[in-house]
Order: C-alpha cells, then structure tokens, then sequence
C-alpha cells in the first residue's frame, strides 16, 4: 500500500511486514525516514536529528540555518557538488563541465500495477503498485524520476531510477544508481557473496567501518567474483532472528554495491551503474536497472524464503510453468569435445530407462570445434560429428522418449573461425592493440545491432531445423579492450552497458519466438548468476565447480538470494573433475537435486548397482519436485562454521510436509553425537519420518531436534521425508 500524506509530504509504502518512508521537506529535499519492520502510520521525520556540524555546508535557502546539511540529512537519492559528501547516486557533467547536480521533488504519481522498465528484467504483477517521484535540478535540465514498485503480499519494494533531458544541451551521466539506502546511525554489518570461478558466492560478513566498502564488478558480467546482492544487518541478526536486509541488482554487467558509514555513524547504501559515460541527448531518457529491496524481522532465513517467492512467482518467467522442468544430462564433462551422434544417442540410450527426461548437447557441435580455440561464431551443425545434421539426432532422441537441449556461446568468436575471417570488425577491440584473449576467445560487439541480428539469424537457423526443448546459453570470458566500431569516440564509454542492453534484446527475442524452449544461462557455470538474468533464464548453471561438498558452500551461498529452481546443479562422475574428490553416488544426488537436477556424466558406464541408485535420485526428485522448487527453503547448518554436518530443508507452506537434507563431512571414528533442528514445521502436528513406523511432533523435532545417526565413511548423506500425520 502506498500512502502519501498531504499534511506532512510523507510518502510511506507499507508491505504486509515492512514501512518504507521518504518525505519532501519545505525546501523540496527527499529525505529517506525509515525503512524496517512494519510501523504504524504517522510521519516519522522525527527521527531525523538536526546539528550544526562543521565543515558540513548548508544550501543557501535554509539561511540562515547551520544545522540543516545535505551531508548530515538521510537522503532518499544523494546528488553530487552541491553539499553531500558521501556516495553520490548520481553524477553528471553538465553542459558547462561542472559536476553539479541538485535534485529537488518536483511531483509524485501512484499508478496500480507495478510499472515496467522495456529492455530491462523487472519483477512484474498486476498486485504490484507504483509509485512515481520525480526530482528536477533548478540549475540544469536534469530530471530524475524515482519508480518505487510495492509487493505488499510479498515484502518487496522494488526501485529503479529513470535521468531526464529536459535542457537544451547534451549532459554525460557518469554514474546513476539504482538504489541508495540512508539508515539512521546503528551498527550493522555489510555481507556480500564472493569467490572465484568454481568457487562462487561465499558469504563475507564484516561490520560497516568509518568509510566506503563494497563490491562491484568491471568485468563487463556480473561476475563469479562479486554478486550483485548484499545483506545488510545487524551485529546479532541470525538466520533466524534479527533485523536484515537484502538488495539485489538485476543487472547482468558492471556495477557497484557500496556502503558508507559517514563520520556521525549514518551508514549509506548504494547500489548501481558507474563509469557509464552516457551521452544524454535532449530529451532522451536514461533508466537505470532495476534494484529488489526485502527487509525481514526475523532474520536471513526469512528474507531468503521472501526473496526466493518473489523471484519464483514475479520475476522468473518458466516456460514449464504448472508442469516441471525435466531432468536433465549433459554431456559436458563426459565427453568434453570428442563425441558423435552414437556417443550422444548412447549416452541417451543409458538415461532414458533411469527417468532421465532430456539430452543436452554442450560444446562442441557446430563449425570446426575440436577444442576451445576455434569455432565459436559458425552456429552451423558439424556434419562430421553429426551426420544428417540436428534432425536426425533429434529424432532419434525423442524416439527413446527424451527431449533435446543445445548449448551456444552467442556472444563470442573464435579468431580461428569463418565469421572472424569475414568480419574481423565484429569482435570488441581498441584500434592498434592486440587485445587480450579470454579462454582463446574474443567477445562479439553485441551493443551492435548488425551483428545482434547475424548472430540471431545463425541462432534460428539451427533452433528451426529441429526439436530444440532447452538452450543453454553460455558466456566464457569477461570484457577487455571494449571498443566498439560502431560508436563515435564520445560515445565509447556507452558500449559496456549497450553490450548488456543487447544481450537482454536477444535473450528477450528468444523468448517471443520460442516460447516453449527453456533457456539456461551460463558463464563459466555462476559468472553471470543474476536476477536479471533470471528474468531471462529460468535456472542458470549454479558453477562449474559439480563437487558435492564444493556445491554446498556454493549452493548455501547462492540461497541467500536465489531459490532453488533457479540453481543449476548435476550429479557427475568422481573422482571430480575440479578437486578429485570421491563422494558416494548417494550424496551426489542429495546435492544436486537441491537445485534445477540433472546428471552430467555418461552413465552408461555406471554398474546396475549405481543405475538402481540413480533411478530411485530420479523418482525422488519428481515425486518432491514441488516441495523443492516451490517449499520454504530453510538452512538448518552453516556449511562454513561446520564442515561436518550440512543440513538444508524444503518445507511445503503449510508446514506440513518437509524434505530434509544432511551430508556430513569427513568420517572419524567416536563421533560426536549430533541433534539437528529443523524448522518451518507444524509445532503441533505429529509428522510420520521416511514413511516409517518413526513418528515426531513438530514442536519437538524444532526445539530439541532430530538424532543424526552416526553415518560411517566420508560424505555420507540421509534425506528425510517428513509427513504430517
Ligand atoms: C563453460 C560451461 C560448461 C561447459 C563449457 C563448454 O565452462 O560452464 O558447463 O558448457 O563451457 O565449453
């Protein structure tokens, strides 16, 4: 709900948990008041302190005023050299060079529905409302429009920012945030998911010091080492009790996440675009992505499981919507480059009596790609390694009553391939420098619409010539050397987001012209594991670290911001591909049937013995299939404070069905005994374990927990089946 009070300027947005509040002040300043755990109705400016403050400037219609700064007040969208030292939401250069911008209420509208953002994702619902507010900088033509959307069912406020033109000059914005967050002085911690190819988003968790800290990317992608999500908290929150907050990006190229405590303890939350260099015509309209806000009460646990709805139900949009999404195996780490049509149909031949529903085709298929140094940019089917082309494979595919998946990588070019020879121009590059290679490769121009449109036409071609039920659409290196030829040299600072604004183009016209196939996205597995690009790929390749024990730091990392249906994750053969690890079959699956489950291995070299263990991973999967994808989603361990036992839930809304995960880490021998609490259950209902004679209350299995039996050997896993009675 979305209230604005004539009387005080107020403009509060309530959600069914949380009061967000902003205020125009008499000299037309927003000023941020509050946002948390839900408050009455009332003006709430009263938290506001007013002091003189050295050295911090007043603007020249409070004077005589010394105790009114922008640099002290709460700012609901900071401005830059005009007297607000801390980060700035936006900056531009003006027509006359000066870096001044004041941005000062000018006029509000509230809309029902929740108001959209065309080339951009953005969460989406007719439940949403809108709230526009637009601020105008008396010195220039600059205008900003603050789009507030409300999901009060689901405690989501979303915003996004739109910069104006309205001079007669073009202005550069150099940096325009989505979001900026002022919180009244408290102490709190800032956590944000980092890591490194094959080991994406670990948790770091620091308190806020004297000064800026973040993250960011630059890479052109998200990027495997920063997450465009962060949590905000305070000392003591916990997974399940304590003030939180989380605030995503859902953006898929470079951004900023930073946060300021100022030198009187307010601390300062952005979040955004920067070193845009973008050229604003008169007249033209700039929108930043869009930015997802949750606060919860009640701890990470909660915000996780609040998040996760929204994302599911309003954001991801699932071609498998009311069915489920297939099973899946991947040739990948089978194979690698040396396959062939009987290689792959035996590989499906070995699936399809395990339940295993679809075949993906990964690397490998198309121009001459024997290695990862030629090829990429010739989306035409290798006829060496696939006599008959995709048709023939295809059909013999679904006559073993399986669906067919491709990969492509539709951003890159190998030198060594036709369309490089043809147009070397293509491929991002500084004139008169070698450039530098990412696995090889070099990156298309895709803020180009030509070579969007080739390399769309080579993508029809192939999806037009059969059955194509999945696409897995990779990334494999970031951006360097970004130039593009079609951009005068003004504008070259343009290209990275252009780049970002163009795969977002192509990702959307798949979806129009093929409604039915669904789309996986991938980076070198979780490089590019965003809420924008959700908006796009329902599930994305969660890293390409398939570990078991690896995948649960990962995978309780990513469950911070990300569901489960989201998370790509594949049982695959051991020892492992990235550590060398042997885990038990068993385990394997318990990991990965936590997230968008398939296989990537050839089992068709598995013994009956594992094709049994893989057929019952199979049949668990689909019988909870909505349990997992679509329960409330509880971590019951923390996998870094306690390598030796990891423990996850899903658990149906109503709290009356569960499915309980553990994996415990190496074996000792006289372990300790161990009690595990679960959560999210019915404290009164008595629920029957694995369909057992076994039978828990619920009040019981949460407060004294469930005795873990010791479990002999390494990486040993149990899964229980928790059933209201
Ligand atoms: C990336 C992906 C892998 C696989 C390879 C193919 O690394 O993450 O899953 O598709 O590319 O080259």
């Amino acid at each position: 709900m979305i209230v604005f009070d004539r009387t005080c300027g107020t403009f509060t947005l309530h959600t069914r948990s949380t009061t967000y509040q902003m205020k125009a002040d008499q000299y037309g300043v927003l000023l941020h008041t509050y946002y948390g755990p839900r408050v009455g109705e009332g003006d709430l400016s009263g938290l506001i302190q007013y002091a003189d403050r050295g050295f911090s400037p007043n603007p020249s219609e409070a004077h005589p005023r010394r105790d009114y700064s922008l640099d002290t007040l709460p700012q609901e969208y900071s401005t830059c050299g005009v007297g607000d030292y801390r980060l700035s939401s936006v900056q531009v250069e003006q027509p006359d060079g000066s870096q001044a911008l004041d941005l000062r209420y000018a006029g509000y509208e509230i809309r029902r529905g929740k108001y959209a953002l065309p080339g951009l994702p953005a969460f989406r619902g007719e439940d949403g409302e809108t709230l526009s507010i637009s601020l105008r900088d008396p010195g220039s033509g600059v205008e900003a429009e603050l789009l507030y959307g409300v999901f009060e069912d689901y405690d989501l406020i979303t915003r996004a920012v739109q910069i104006v033109n309205r001079g007669e000059e073009p202005v550069k914005l150099q940096r325009v945030m989505s979001l900026c967050l002022d919180f009244l002085p408290l102490d709190l911690d800032l956590i944000t998911f980092n890591g490194a190819h094959v080991r994406e988003r670990w948790p770091d968790r620091a308190p806020i010091r004297p000064g800026v800290q973040g993250v960011g990317s630059s890479r052109g992608m998200s990027s495997h080492q920063h997450n465009p999500f962060v949590m905000i908290c305070e000392h003591d929150t916990g997974e399940d009790h304590g003030v939180c907050y989380g605030a995503a990006l859902l953006y898929s190229g470079d951004f900023e996440a930073m946060a300021e405590r100022s030198q009187f303890g307010d601390i300062r939350l952005v979040m955004g675009l920067v070193q845009l260099q973008w050229t604003l015509e008169p007249g033209e309209v700039f929108a930043a992505p869009e930015a997802a806000l949750v606060c919860s009460p009640s701890g990470f646990g909660q915000m996780s499981r609040q998040l996760h709805r929204a994302v599911r139900e309003r954001l991801v949009r699932d071609p498998c919507q009311g069915g489920r999404r297939p099973v899946l195996i991947n040739n990948w780490e089978a194979t690698y480059f040396d396959f062939n049509k009987e290689k792959l149909l035996d590989i499906a031949r070995a699936a399809a009596p395990l339940g295993i529903e679809l075949l993906v085709m990964d690397d490998g298929w198309f121009g001459v790609r024997d290695s990862d140094t030629s090829g990429l940019g010739d989306w035409t089917v290798n006829e060496k390694k696939l006599p008959g082309g995709l048709g023939e494979l295809v059909s013999e595919v679904r006559r073993l009553g399986m669906r067919f998946g491709l990969w492509v990588e539709p951003e890159m070019i190998s030198e060594d391939s036709e369309l490089y020879r043809a147009h070397p121009d293509w491929a991002l590059g500084v004139p008169g420098r070698p450039g530098s290679r990412g696995r090889g490769q070099l990156t298309l121009d895709f803020s180009r619409k030509d070579v969007r449109e080739h390399v769309y036409a080579a993508l029809r071609k192939v999806l037009d010539s059969a059955e194509v039920s999945y696409l897995k659409w990779d990334m494999n290196r970031c951006l360097t050397d970004v130039w593009s030829a079609a951009l005068p040299p003004r504008r070259q600072g343009e290209t990275r987001h252009r780049y970002v604004l163009g795969v977002y183009e192509m990702l959307e016209n798949l979806r129009r012209d093929y409604p039915h196939m669904l789309v996986e996205g991938c980076a070198g597995g979780g490089g590019r594991f965003d809420l924008g690009m959700l908006y796009y790929t329902p599930q994305i390749w969660c890293s390409d670290n398939t570990d078991a024990i690896d995948r649960l730091r990962i995978q309780y990392g990513t469950s911070f911001c990300y569901p489960a249906c989201c998370m790509g994750a594949h049982v695959s053969a051991v020892p492992n591909e990235q550590t060398g690890r042997v885990t038990p079959l068993e385990t394997r699956g318990v990991a990965a049937m936590s997230g968008a489950f398939g296989y990537e291995m050839d089992v068709g070299k598995c013994g009956e013995a594992e094709k049994a263990v893989i057929r019952t991973q199979v049949e668990t999967f689909k019988t909870h299939y909505r349990l997992i994808q679509e329960g409330g989603y509880y971590r019951l361990t923390d996998p870094f404070a306690d390598p030796e036992l990891t423990a996850w839930a899903h658990v149906a809304p109503d709290g009356r069905e569960a499915l309980v995960s553990i994996v415990t880490g190496s074996g000792h021998a006289a372990p300790r005994f161990r009690l595990l609490r679960l959560k999210g259950l019915d404290p009164d209902a008595v629920y029957r374990i694995n369909g057992g004679a076994e039978l828990c209350r619920g009040s019981v299995l949460m407060n004294a927990g469930w005795p873990v039996p010791p479990l002999r050997g390494d990486y040993q896993s149990l899964q229980l089946h928790l059933e209201a009675e």
